[in-house]
């Protein structure tokens, strides 16, 4: 149950908690990332198969098959993509879908690479068309066309590209082509983090942090993490602040709630956003069903924010349900904002966090 005033009266957040990145904190994020696939924590079923995938074409000596990572921001695809190159021995070479808005902007990077390279390309569903067009072939046979000249003078000079692995991340497959994503050889779904492999995350983060986490503590931070590392190693550093200034400076679950509280975290790891789109979507609209965009005017959000960073937890943790007719509140949303569901209110009883 949780108690609040008014969404739209609620001042902008001066420290970000929720999953996206922050430049504020990108030095810690470069110290806390795992270097190895040893050192990464969770997501089991990815790493099995990324490490055969990898392991297999180091063995026959070929370039690896291109691949690519979709899911939430926060769940460790930058992390996934430095560590195939580490274990390659590869150098990465690192870029994003919206910085190649020009065709030429790909050529000049593909056209640089050396053999065995990684290629990252961050946000890769936000990659210009005719870019795009230009990386099927360079994917494919390691080779682009470059057309030099405009009109019927116009010629294409074929290019050939040392042998590279294309590493692409979204929070947003659906967004990709078909013809895109048909030209990865492995696609890896990024699922969102149990409580015990988020223990895992935040015990590791505090010993290089240098923070003194008892395990009731660690325990406490996990639970409320939404599923996501960034957001567990986020919660962390607030909770030693926390810690530090009105406590002794060890991390205990007490110091952890305390702390928590000041931030608007509720016990569910719900923040604000998360809490304002279920009140709308309760208070407004009677629990749905309701379209994504309309539910995002009303919390005063890009739908698209509403989409990638809110709905995939809040459908997760099970308060939130996609229909085909918009998207409807669980019971348990309900009661989570401490109301009666209505009696066809999908979903049962008060929530719980998801199984381990
Ligand atoms: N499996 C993991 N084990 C330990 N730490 C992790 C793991 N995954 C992510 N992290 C931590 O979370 C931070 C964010 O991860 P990362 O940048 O890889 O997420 P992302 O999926 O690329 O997010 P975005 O979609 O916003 O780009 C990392 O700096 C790292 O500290
Ligand atoms: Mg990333």
């Amino acid at each position: 149950m949780y108690e609040e005033e008014d969404w739209a009266s609620v001042p902008a957040d001066s420290v970000s908690l929720g999953p996206h990145e922050d430049p504020g904190d990108r030095d810690v994020e470069t110290t806390l990332r795992p270097r190895k696939l040893s050192e990464f924590v969770g997501q089991a079923r990815v790493r099995e198969q990324l490490e055969l995938v990898l392991h297999g074409a180091l063995r026959r000596g070929d370039q690896p098959d291109h691949v690519l990572f979709s899911g939430p921001p926060g769940l460790g695809k930058t992390s996934l993509s430095m560590i195939i190159a580490q274990e390659l021995g590869s150098a990465i070479r690192v870029t994003s879908g919206p910085a190649l808005e020009k065709p030429g902007d790909l050529a000049a990077m593909l056209s640089n690479l050396t053999e065995g390279d990684v290629l990252f390309i961050d946000e890769i569903h936000r990659i210009a068309r005719p870019a795009e067009e230009m990386l099927y072939l360079a994917m494919e046979d390691f080779r682009v066309d470059i057309v030099v000249g405009k009109g019927p003078g116009a010629t294409s000079i074929p290019l050939e590209l040392a042998p590279f692995t294309l590493v692409g991340a979204t929070t947003r497959s659906g967004a990709l082509t078909g013809p895109l994503r048909d030209r990865f050889g492995f696609t890896a779904h990024m699922e969102f983090y149990t409580p015990d492999e988020l223990d895992q995350v935040v015990r590791r983060s505090a010993g290089i942090l240098g923070v003194d986490l008892r395990d009731d503590g660690a325990a406490e931070i996990a639970a409320r993490s939404r599923g996501t590392p960034r957001i567990a190693n986020r919660l962390l550093r607030r909770v030693r602040d926390y810690a530090e200034v009105r406590a002794e400076g060890a991390v205990t679950r007490e110091v952890a709630r305390a702390a928590l509280q000041v931030y608007d975290v509720d016990e569910m790891g719900l923040d604000r956003l998360d809490r304002a789109v279920l009140r709308a979507l309760i208070k407004s609209f009677h629990g749905g069903p309701v379209g994504i965009s309309t539910l995002a005017v009303a919390v005063g959000e890009e739908p698209s924010t509403v989409e990638e960073v809110c709905e995939p937890y809040l459908v997760r943790a099970g308060f939130l349900a996609r229909t085909p007719r918009g998207r409807v509140a669980t019971a348990a949303a309900w009661y989570h904002l401490g109301m009666t569901p209505p009696a066809n209110t999908p979903g049962d009883g008060p929530p719980t966090l998801f199984e381990q």
